[in-house]
């Protein structure tokens, strides 16, 4: 049994308070959408964030590394554009690494003539599936819950023993997750998408910009270390990054890039402003050759 099968994500835990955080914003900038967030955090929490001064405490105390909370507004918004605007020819849509992702809920309209698969580690699903009974939360009957190692078990097996069908166009997403896996990990999940999905399947993933072997580049210079031994603490170690253009990774997977914004273009694009304080990710949309 590994950790992963008891612990509960300590990362998806700390991107689902920023998204509630985010949703009790007044700002047109800080604020987003994510209404189900808060309904995974205890009730003292939701206190605190309805009002902007305990807000603004725990947001001090809490989200210490510079950037990192509007980076997460960011990327949510981003994918929450591209799921909003389904194209309706997706046959299959699969999360990896959902966490506390509430898509499936907020987004069911959308969704609804496609098989969704949710895929996290076990403990972590878990407590999601937990709260949602807890809070009588519906899930939508398209909606299906792979528990799975993603560096220990055979995805495509887990994939089909859950109804997933080879060869449809698929929408991919990969939010906050390509960094806590290791090589052989990406290669599989990379893989999978690769060699069972139909020409014009999406894939949206974001990634940390370092070289494999210095993974403390993940958290930038040295104000941003205490995050990277946070994250070890965990668990949760970084593991893959990028250090060249996209595009070359792509091509070993048969996907094309069709736009890339660097962490500068998402500050300028949901903050107007001219950049997070903060070590590069990227984020990524791409189509199956
Ligand atoms: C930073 S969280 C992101 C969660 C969610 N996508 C979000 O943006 O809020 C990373 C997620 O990946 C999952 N994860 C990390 N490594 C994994 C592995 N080897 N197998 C399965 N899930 C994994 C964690 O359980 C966690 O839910």
């Amino acid at each position: 049994m590994s950790n992963r099968d008891i612990k509960v994500s300590k990362t998806a835990q700390g991107t689902c308070l920023m998204r509630a955080t985010s949703y009790y914003e007044q700002g047109p900038y800080y604020k987003s959408d994510d209404y189900i967030a808060s309904l995974f955090l205890p009730l003292f929490l939701n206190v605190m964030l309805k009002y902007d001064f305990l807000r603004t405490i725990l947001k001090k105390s809490l989200f210490k590394v510079p950037g990192i909370y509007e980076y997460v507004i960011s990327r949510t918004k981003f994918i929450d554009e591209i799921v909003k605007n389904f194209d309706e020819n997706i046959e299959q849509v699969l999360i990896f690494g959902a966490g506390f992702d509430s898509r499936t809920i907020r987004f069911k309209n959308e969704l609804r003539n496609a098989n969704v698969f949710e895929l996290d580690a076990s403990a972590t699903q878990q407590a999601k599936l937990k709260i949602f009974m807890e809070k009588k939360i519906e899930i939508p009957a398209n909606v299906t819950f792979v528990s799975l190692d993603f560096t220990k078990e055979s995805i495509l097996e887990k994939l089909e023993e859950a109804g997933f069908q080879k060869s449809r166009r698929c929408l991919f997403l990969l939010e906050g997750l390509t960094y806590y896996l290791n090589h052989e990990a990406i290669d599989s999940v990379f893989n999978l998408m690769s060699d069972y999905s139909e020409k014009n399947s999406l894939l949206i993933f974001d990634y940390a910009i370092g070289s494999a072997g210095k993974e403390e580049q993940f958290c930038g210079d040295s104000k941003t270390k205490k995050q990277y031994q946070a994250l070890v603490k965990a668990g949760e170690r970084p593991g893959f990054m990028v250090a060249g253009p996209i595009q070359d990774f792509l091509v070993n997977y048969k996907f094309d890039l069709i736009q890339e914004l660097t962490s500068n273009q998402l500050a300028n694009r949901y903050f107007n402003i001219e950049g997070f304080e903060l070590a590069d990710f990227r984020i990524v949309q791409a189509i199956k050759k």
